[in-house]
């Protein structure tokens, strides 16, 4: 007996200390690059081709420099997106963090990044054993010259082991002073919430997703993700070559709950989803949709999609609201109906003409009458009588 209670509490203790290795949600070790290294910062004037300087939690390979906000590079004042530091990647440079996760499990990584030069620069993020993904950093979504972005990958390493986080620039660049800059990088582990009982749409409110720092003010990039399972969105694909923007109420005008997608880029931003339906049976999509406060210019137009009806709903509000409703009724061809958004109109910002921005979408409900179930067959009550039936046949 005082054996068990004995392997009760190691096991407590074993449990307790497994845990609390696993990498908690936010910023990582020094994930603003804002610790500074043994020594102090590097001199600005002399960090630039100078060769690698050590940043504290990370692991350097190639010339990775620590910048400082101000810092000049050609004549150019460098982008830092938070506090006073980031890192620029020179060619081939390389980042990375080990973590502890939790197999099996999904991970968004949201950062920040900015180009330095004007020609395409990318970006590889990769987690050891997951697939590595790459990100365009050509467009600019932003006036502020950076843009938050997430990505994610589900864990394959067993309980216990260290994944490598890495950030790499890809690029051979003739000018080695080009590289793109990244800064705030931040973890969480996703869930997935359970479908509502009268919606066929998964996290239909947008409540659950990638990290947000509570002063995000720009909202964060879900760029494409064409593979279902490792989206920074449970539920929810980016399947067009464009991002769309994760926002959230301290900042934007969000129609429902916390969160909300702000739709970019008009039909090269497309958010999609394949929703369980029973075929021939008769569905209404209804979602809300409205204006982010973020000084977008008129038109706004939402395009919805379900299964092989569309339609265009233009934003008019009435009164002072921001928001509206729109509908649409379908028909279930399938046991699973595509849904899918996009920003009718190229929009961006009156303030500054060049930040992208677009009609947002929430609150999105995919619903049958319970009527055409039971005219399209025997229904429930049928299926109960059937039941009864063959029981009482196994009975007999
Ligand atoms: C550093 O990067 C180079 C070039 O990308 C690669 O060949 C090398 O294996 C890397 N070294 C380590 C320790 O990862
Ligand atoms: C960058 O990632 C892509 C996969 O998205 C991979 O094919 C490519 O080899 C990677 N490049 C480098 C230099 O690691
Ligand atoms: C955002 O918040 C972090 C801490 O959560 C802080 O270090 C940073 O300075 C803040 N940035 C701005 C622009 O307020
Ligand atoms: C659906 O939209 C139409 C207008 O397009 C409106 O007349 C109708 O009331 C809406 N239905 C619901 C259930 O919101
Ligand atoms: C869809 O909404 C309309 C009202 O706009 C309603 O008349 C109809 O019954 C609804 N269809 C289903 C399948 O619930």
């Amino acid at each position: 007996m005082e054996g068990s209670w004995v392997s009760l509490w190691v096991l407590l203790l074993f449990l307790t200390q497994w845990a609390s290795s696993i990498v908690e949600d936010g910023l990582l070790n020094n994930g603003d690059f804002e610790t500074p290294p043994i020594g102090g910062f590097p001199n600005p004037s002399l960090a630039a081709g100078e060769g690698t300087t050590p940043v504290p939690s990370w692991t350097i390979n190639g010339t990775v420099e620590l910048i400082k906000s101000g810092q000049l590079q050609g004549g150019m004042i460098l982008i830092v997106p938070e506090g006073k530091h980031a890192v620029r990647l020179g060619n081939e440079a390389e980042v990375s963090q080990n973590v502890e996760l939790e197999k099996g499990s999904t991970y968004s990584v949201t950062f920040s990044a900015a180009r330095t030069c004007a020609q395409l620069e990318e970006l590889n993020m990769s987690a050891t054993g997951a697939a590595a993904s790459t990100m365009d950093l050509q467009t600019l979504y932003s006036v502020e010259g950076w843009d938050a972005y997430a990505w994610a990958f589900q864990a394959q390493l067993e309980d216990g082991a260290e994944t490598k986080l890495a950030f790499k620039n890809p690029g051979m660049d003739e000018d080695p002073s080009c590289g793109p800059i990244i800064d705030n990088i931040a973890i969480k582990k996703l869930f997935t919430p359970d479908r509502l009982e009268d919606n066929a749409v998964i996290n239909c409110d947008f409540e659950e997703g990638p990290w947000m720092f509570r002063n995000a003010t720009l909202g964060v990039l879900l760029p494409t993700n064409l593979d279902e399972e490792t989206t920074s969105l449970p539920g929810w694909i980016v399947e067009s070559n464009r991002a769309v923007r994760y926002i959230d109420s301290d900042h934007f005008n969000v129609p429902q709950g916390k969160r909300a997608i702000e739709l970019l880029s008009g039909k090269e931003g497309i958010i999609s989803q394949m929703v369980e339906t029973t075929p021939q049976k008769q569905y209404n999509l209804t979602f809300t949709f409205g204006h982010a406060g973020d000084s977008c210019q008129a038109p706004l137009a939402v395009m919805a999609f379900a299964g092989d009806q569309a339609q265009n709903f233009h934003y008019s509000p009435t009164g002072n609201a921001k928001h509206q409703l729109g509908n649409l009724t379908f028909t279930a061809r399938a046991e699973r109906t595509r849904i899918a958004f996009y920003s009718v109109y190229y929009n961006t910002r009156s303030d500054d003409r060049s930040s992208l921005c677009g009609p947002v979408v929430d609150d999105v409900r995919v619903w049958g009458a319970s009527g055409s179930v039971r005219a399209n067959g025997p229904g429930f009550v049928g299926l109960l009588l059937g039941m009864v039936l063959l029981l009482g046949l196994a009975l007999a």
